[in-house]
């Protein structure tokens, strides 16, 4: 995390003191760094940039309007998966033609309008998916430009949940009914087939998985040559994994050595959808320590985050670094303990990190690492807790990106009868 850096014992965001921003904005809170974001984006681009690779970053992983419109400024397009990010995409000017959407479940509103803004292509999942876009298109008199996703049936060493390239997974169609629709593909009027879509998972720390399902693809690509079927693009997904302190990722170069050669003899256009690498090492959340209690068995830090604020550890088990933001001189209460970190919600999977070497008394803040994709995303109202403030950092310039929510905004769509 280069951007987050202590010094004078302080943890810095870029040039500000992360405790100035909690302070001021509160806790808990999300604290981006814009450079860092950005010099993630540019490393893909620079890496792909011999093959005019399109970058569609993957807006769930960080939808911040604000975390968006730097990348679009910067030359990205967006991976969507539904209406409201389709209507983020339009609110900080994204080009439709930059535009990719993927989802096993569009509905009639989201299709139609996806087709009205005239989006580069839907990334479709399933045949009758496809029957329903070239239906409604043609009722609205449009063509809708389409990618088929192909399940590649490859295992991505990740978590199950965020497996996306198995056959037993919801996602995408297998090979050979991704070759009946091609070759059907006169059958649909008002589609035009312009590509190949995979996406095999999430956090991806090796290289072999990516290689083996372009490999598939390819094959497919070529028996498709063979057909007469004539594609424009190859979406080759997100996935690229990132270092959460424990198991080192991929750079972009590797990556890009990796699968560069297999993408340049396809003759396609390159599509990208990277969400975590762009946005998850560039984020802290940061909340305070409300009480420190032990029992016979356990020791606890009991902070004002919780899994409704950033679920990640209580859903995947995933482990944070988690570290104060003030380094103290270690007196006797403050020595380094063992504790598991957790929130306020009234579940035992409501935690933030287990078994974390700590050493912090109430009041202080802390910081847990590397939350800057499916971070905010992914928080809640549950337990009518208040989603949290986001803040970007720029330089020596700290920008409040998302309010906190009020009791007001809790209630706001709630009608008593
Ligand atoms: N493209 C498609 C079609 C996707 O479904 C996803 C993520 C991406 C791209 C971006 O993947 P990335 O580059 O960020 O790995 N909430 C989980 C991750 C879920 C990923 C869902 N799909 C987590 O916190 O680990």
């Amino acid at each position: 995390m280069e951007y987050f850096k202590f010094r004078r014992k302080h943890l810095y965001c870029e040039d500000v003191k992360v405790k100035d921003l909690a302070d001021k904005y509160g806790t808990p809170l999300y604290v981006y760094s814009y450079r860092n974001i950005l010099g993630r984006f540019n490393q893909l681009k620079k890496e792909f940039s011999r093959i005019r690779a399109l970058i569609c970053y993957s807006a769930k992983a960080n939808s911040n309007l604000s975390v968006l419109k730097a990348l679009i400024k910067e030359g990205a397009g967006l991976d969507i998966v539904s209406g409201g990010e389709l209507y983020r995409a339009k609110r900080c000017g994204c080009p439709a033609k930059k535009i990719v959407y993927a989802s096993v479940g569009k509905i009639e509103e989201e299709i139609k309008e996806a087709v009205n803004s005239g989006i580069l292509m839907f990334n479709v999942e399933s045949v009758p998916e496809l029957e329903r876009i070239n239906h409604l298109a043609q009722k609205l008199k449009r063509k809708a430009r389409v990618a088929i996703r192909i399940n590649p049936d490859i295992s991505p060493g990740t978590h199950k949940y965020i497996t996306t390239g198995k056959k037993e997974t919801k996602f995408g169609v297998e090979i050979d009914t991704a070759k009946r629709i091609f070759l059907n593909r006169n059958k649909y009027k008002s589609i035009v087939f312009s590509g190949i879509h995979i996406h095999i998972g999430s956090q991806i720390t090796e290289l072999a998985p990516f290689v083996k399902a372009i490999k598939k693809v390819n094959r497919l690509i070529g028996q498709l040559k063979e057909d007469n079927v004539r594609l424009e693009y190859l979406n080759i997904g997100g996935g690229l994994g990132i270092d959460y302190g424990i198991r080192p990722a991929k750079t972009a170069k590797e990556f890009a050595g990796a699968v560069m050669p297999l993408l340049k003899g396809t003759g396609l256009k390159i599509i990208l959808e990277p969400g975590r690498f762009i946005t998850g090492n560039a984020g802290i959340l940061v909340s305070k320590v409300i009480y420190l209690k032990e029992n016979s068995a356990k020791k606890f830090v009991v902070v004002d985050a919780a899994m409704n604020d950033f679920i990640r550890p209580s859903l995947y088990g995933a482990a944070h670094r988690i570290i104060p933001v003030r380094l103290r001189a270690m007196s006797h209460d403050l020595k380094a303990k063992q504790a598991d970190v957790v929130g306020p919600v009234c579940e035992s999977g409501d935690f933030l990190g287990k078994n974390v070497k700590i050493s912090v008394g109430q009041g202080d803040y802390l910081a847990v690492l590397d939350t800057g994709a499916y971070g905010y995303s992914m928080a809640s109202n549950y337990n009518s807790r208040l989603k949290p403030a986001e803040v970007l950092v720029k330089n020596n310039k700290a920008y409040l990106v998302t309010e906190r929510q009020s009791y007001q905004d809790l209630v706001r769509k709630e009608i008593i009868i």
